[in-house]
């Protein structure tokens, strides 16, 4: 796995390092004196110039003891400007220019501002800081590896303790988004469903989580209609994996679209961009992500993962348009397209989850275009029919700067998926597509009242094959991990 930065945290004068960055606001005193004789003088300088003085943003850099380190900057505007989008853009930058300037240590000085303040910031920066070198390079012979090794973030006494824990839960979060990216990212030959379910055991492993393969046998046994009918166009068996991890008050249910690639089978796909299918797998790498996390963290929750593991080809086994499929439910649905073969897996999967009878259930899939196109490439949608979850989940995502959006489940996009021959049918008119997905998705989640449906087509992964930030993302571990934490302490 790639290395992740090491983060520290340090009060009082700061440590020697490569590269020192000073954020600073126009009209708030920079506390200078922690950087050092040199330091604090030269940082004095800079901040005489006008550009670090003005209402806008700005940077300045300067060489320290004959040019061995360097001193750099960056100048916010003013104090009461600044907004969550400038923080993200701000670690955004600073990780992308420790990381070009080829050091192995930086030290941040961060300045006394509410959106740096507090455990849940804390863990938001390291998180992001830990991951700045994180790279998908097993599969180049001369892949670089950068020597950036530590950011140490400068932060007031007062910081002190809220800062040690954020950056412990950040870290461990980190880690999980790694993983959920290096699992995301592995190429569809070698990322098979019984690649994912031997990654998943032995993870399950090391973690000392129980854990359950499901192959095709016992799929059968479970008439696990849709996850079978969506594998059987594949040489790659399709495979449900269940793992269980940690005990406490109460029991959260996680599940996780697994399609190790999507071609739409025969309702296939265009070529453009099929490639970019190998992250319809990213529920599920995701959801493992989050159990990496939990297993460093050990909050007092008892977590249910299950990974409906299947590849959509088009053959002349596959399952085909019109085709009437049961689910483990009991439920009858019609295939009328067999790209929208998502469902079909979580159906299965749902119905597994809500047999169990979990306090609360989260699923996150790579469901639709639809909500791309309702949301852009940068947010989720959120479906919950409870308001409470809806809320606390995107308390969660506001927490680790994760855009999610809450789309409605209105009685008429599932009048909308109801069948003529079968309960229903798996694909409904032109309209309101991740909504009518969503509405599907409600028929499987059992007695279970609060549910809710992430769809993370958008945000999972950036495509476009000349895109320096192409790769999975990532996106939900941090969010899911914050709401499961905030939840127990409630
Ligand atoms: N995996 C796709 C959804 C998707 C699209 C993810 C773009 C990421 C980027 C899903 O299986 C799919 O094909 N959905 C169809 C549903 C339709 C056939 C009802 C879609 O969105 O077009
Ligand atoms: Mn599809
Ligand atoms: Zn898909």
């Amino acid at each position: 796995m790639t290395q992740l930065v090491q983060v520290n945290v340090q009060t009082g004068r700061l440590r020697a390092a490569d590269r020192v960055v000073v954020v600073v606001f126009s009209d708030l005193p920079a506390e200078l004196g922690r950087l050092g004789a040199e330091g604090s003088r030269v940082a004095g300088e800079l901040l005489r110039r006008p550009l670090l003085r003005g209402a806008g943003e700005g940077s300045a850099e300067a060489s320290l003891e004959q040019g061995r380190r360097s001193l750099t900057i960056l100048g916010l505007g003013r104090r009461s400007a600044f907004q969550e989008a400038a923080l993200a853009k701000l670690l955004d930058r600073i990780a992308k220019e420790s990381r070009d300037s080829e050091v192995r240590s930086v030290a941040i000085l961060l300045p006394e501002h509410e959106l740096f303040a507090g455990e849940a910031s804390a863990a938001r920066i390291a998180r992001e800081l830990a991951l700045a070198t994180y790279r998908f390079g097993r599969h180049e012979k001369r892949a670089k590896a950068s020597p950036l090794a530590s950011f140490t973030l400068g932060v007031p006494r007062g910081w002190k303790a809220a800062y040690g824990k954020g950056v412990e839960v950040g870290t461990a979060i980190a880690a999980g988004v790694a993983l959920a990216r290096d699992l995301a990212n592995t190429p569809p030959n070698e990322a098979t469903p019984d690649w994912m379910a031997r990654q998943a055991r032995s993870l399950a492993r090391r973690w000392g989580a129980r854990v359950a393969v499901l192959g095709l046998g016992e799929l059968r046994r479970r008439r696990m209609g849709g996850i079978i009918a969506v594998g059987g166009g594949s040489g790659n068996p399709p495979r449900m994996v269940r793992i269980e991890l940690g005990t406490g008050g109460r029991t959260v249910a996680l599940v996780g679209k697994g399609v190790t690639f999507d071609t739409g089978g025969i309702s296939i796909k265009p070529a453009a961009q099929m490639e970019e299918m190998k992250w319809d797998k990213c529920g599920a790498c995701g959801v493992l992500g989050v159990l990496e996390a939990l297993s460093r963290l050990k909050p007092a929750v008892r977590v249910r993962a299950y990974l409906p593991l299947a590849e959509n080809m088009p053959d002349g086994k596959a399952y085909r348009p019109g085709d009437i499929v049961r689910c483990a439910n009991g439920k009858t649905v019609e295939v009328l397209n067999t790209d929208a073969e998502g469902r079909m897996i979580l159906a299965d999967a749902l119905s597994w989850a809500a047999s169990e009878n979990p306090d609360e259930l989260i699923e996150l899939s790579t469901l639709t275009g639809a909500c791309v196109v309702a949301l852009g490439p940068t947010g989720a949608g959120l479906f919950s029919p409870s308001d409470e979850l809806a809320g606390a989940l995107l308390a969660a995502a506001a927490e680790s700067g994760e855009r999610l959006w809450r789309l409605p489940l209105w009685p008429e996009f599932l009048e909308e998926m109801r069948g003529s021959h079968a309960d229903l049918k798996n694909s409904g008119g032109r309209w309101g597509g991740a909504c009518t997905a969503a509405a599907f998705l409600s028929q499987f989640t059992g007695g279970v009242e609060r549910w809710a449906h992430l769809d993370i087509a958008g945000p999972a992964y950036v495509g476009g094959d000349a895109n320096p930030k192409r790769g999975a993302t990532g996106y939900g571990v941090a969010l899911t991990v914050n709401w499961l934490r905030n939840d127990g302490r409630s």
